[in-house]
């Protein structure tokens, strides 16, 4: 929650945090101020861009992580911790778009990652509530289920076609996945970067944004105190800072919801997934208290869909109506980019940026995604070409029908444009902002963003997203302004706190 606006969400249930970023400590790295050389240089202390620092280490690369806010806080510290190859209706999807041979790829290298985490927990000692479990994906559809089986042991994996699960809703079919694996991800991911810092041959920072990178020979890497020069970059942040391929074109941001729900009773084995929109995800959390379930789902494109507090009331609902809840004891809310063939972004970042690595648009799957890219990226850095690179390519061929979605995304950003900009017109007068609420308002030409702070006092800046000139919308969730175009997010002082666009909301003084 936002600093002066931690009432505003007193009437929803839950501490606004993750159980992950809860029960963490601050590592406590320093802030980059000075220049520094290093062979690779990685933008983003999340779950991809740690696995890329710990696999370049063990190729012999210098390194050095620079974070914006702190280790694994951000997309990596909201998530629901799944470790899996089972990702919604994948594998059809795959197999129909992209062929056998890219769909076993797929399987393989998310495969890989929960082996991966397994590994690293037995050989670093790491405490982190790793469990193998299964994951069912369901629906009320059987012919979508059975193609999903099917296409996933054609893809060279093991599932099981089952009935009547899950036992807290009526579902014809699911699909279930044997050995897949859920964990505390802050807690891998500290210890982790601790791993990291205790080396030689790498440096972790935290509280180090980073305010352009630039593709030559050497790479550069401005922060805002300091710098790196690296023979390479690669860029694992929810948006790629340097945007060479359209990358805003191409992709598009989604917000989620969880709720972390503490049981009368126990809780269903295994976790489960139910895709759509809205889509459902259950999964079962271990704590110092007990037992925790988490709820997701209340998805919805960023900016769009109304007040997010009724998104979290909806979720709420739906799981009282499901489980014997005896108390919501944590809320949270997530975003991550979604490409349209909805394959991640990972490898060469675009034209003229050969030496520039990107990985993006997990699609709300990055644990495993994001471990696969932090190995792939090593490898590619490294010169050994993994064949698997191929179907991430960021600069890949679209499939028709993803060609569709891409137009259909624009069209939808322009819409927003204009639309929004026609909106303001009818604007409120200010006396009428109550404390917790924002509203965006014309002034003469100008589209001023004001919202009320606890105290009473009005936090006014432009409305104009500083990307491509969007009007933003009030999240009245998490006090913040949204981009209903690409997906940046601004605090109620016009703070950048996640691109594309890379600069503030100016501040705007209302007459
Ligand atoms: Fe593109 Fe706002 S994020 S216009």
């Amino acid at each position: 929650m936002r600093d002066g606006f931690t009432r505003s969400g007193d009437d929803l249930p839950g501490e606004p945090v993750s159980p992950w970023l809860a029960t963490t400590p601050d590592a406590g790295y320093p802030a980059l101020e000075e220049t520094l050389g290093v062979d690779v240089a990685v933008v983003g202390a999340g779950i991809a861009g740690l696995s890329a620092a710990l696999h370049l280490r063990e190729r012999g690369k210098t390194v050095a992580v620079l974070e914006r806010d702190r280790v694994a806080a951000g997309v990596t510290g909201k998530t629901t911790a799944k470790l899996t190859s089972q990702h919604g209706l994948c594998y059809d999807h795959l197999r129909r778009e992209f062929g056998l041979r890219e769909a076993r790829w797929y399987a393989a290298v998310n495969e890989a990652s929960i082996d991966e985490v397994e590994r690293r927990i037995d050989e670093l000692g790491i405490d982190c509530g790793f469990e193998r479990q299964p994951s069912y994906l369901y629906g009320d559809s059987p012919d979508e289920i059975e193609r999903e089986t099917d296409a996933a042991r054609a893809a060279g994996l093991e599932p099981s076609l089952v009935r009547s699960v899950p036992p807290f809703e009526r579902a014809s079919s699911a699909v279930r996945f044997d050995d897949q694996a859920w964990f505390h991800p802050r807690k891998y991911l500290l210890a982790v970067a601790e791993e990291l810092y205790e080396d030689e041959g790498a440096r972790v920072y935290e509280h180090t944004r980073v305010t352009d990178v630039s593709g030559g020979t050497p790479c550069r890497v401005q922060t805002e105190a300091g710098g790196v020069q690296a023979e390479h970059v690669v860029l694992a942040t929810g948006f790629p800072i340097l945007d060479r391929a359209g990358y805003f074109t191409r992709m598009y941001p989604k917000r989620s919801y969880v709720l972390g729900v503490r049981l009368e009773g126990e809780p269903p084995e295994g976790m489960y997934y139910r895709p759509g929109d809205p889509y459902r995800s259950v999964r079962t959390h271990r704590d110092e208290n007990g037992t925790l379930l988490l709820v997701g789902g209340e998805n919805h494109k960023t900016g769009q869909g109304g007040s997010t507090k009724e998104r979290y009331r909806r979720l709420a609902r739906w799981a009282r109506e499901r489980f014997p809840v005896a108390s919501i004891d944590y809320r949270w809310s997530t975003q991550d980019y979604r490409t349209a063939d909805r394959v991640p972004f990972v490898g060469r970042a675009g034209p003229g940026a050969e030496n520039v690595s990107v990985a993006t648009g997990f699609r709300g799957w990055g644990m495993t995604n994001g471990i696969a890219a932090g190995r792939l990226l090593a490898e590619r850095i490294a010169g050994d070409d993994p064949p698997e690179l191929e179907l991430f390519d960021p600069l890949r061929f679209t499939p028709k029908t993803s060609f569709s979605r891409t137009v259909t995304e624009n069209a939808d950003a322009a819409s927003q444009f204009a639309t929004d900009w026609l909106r303001t017109l009818l604007g409120p007068d200010l006396e009428s902002v109550d404390p917790g609420e924002g509203r965006v308002f014309r002034e003469g030409p100008h589209p001023i963003a004001a919202a009320r702070d606890d105290d009473g006092d009005l936090h006014t800046v432009s409305a104009v997203c500083t990307h491509t000139y969007c009007l933003v919308d009030w999240n009245d969730a998490e006090c913040t302004w949204d981009c209903p175009c690409h997906g940046s997010r601004f605090d109620p002082d016009g703070t950048l706190l996640e691109g594309p666009a890379t600069e503030d909301l100016p501040r705007r003084e209302p007459r």
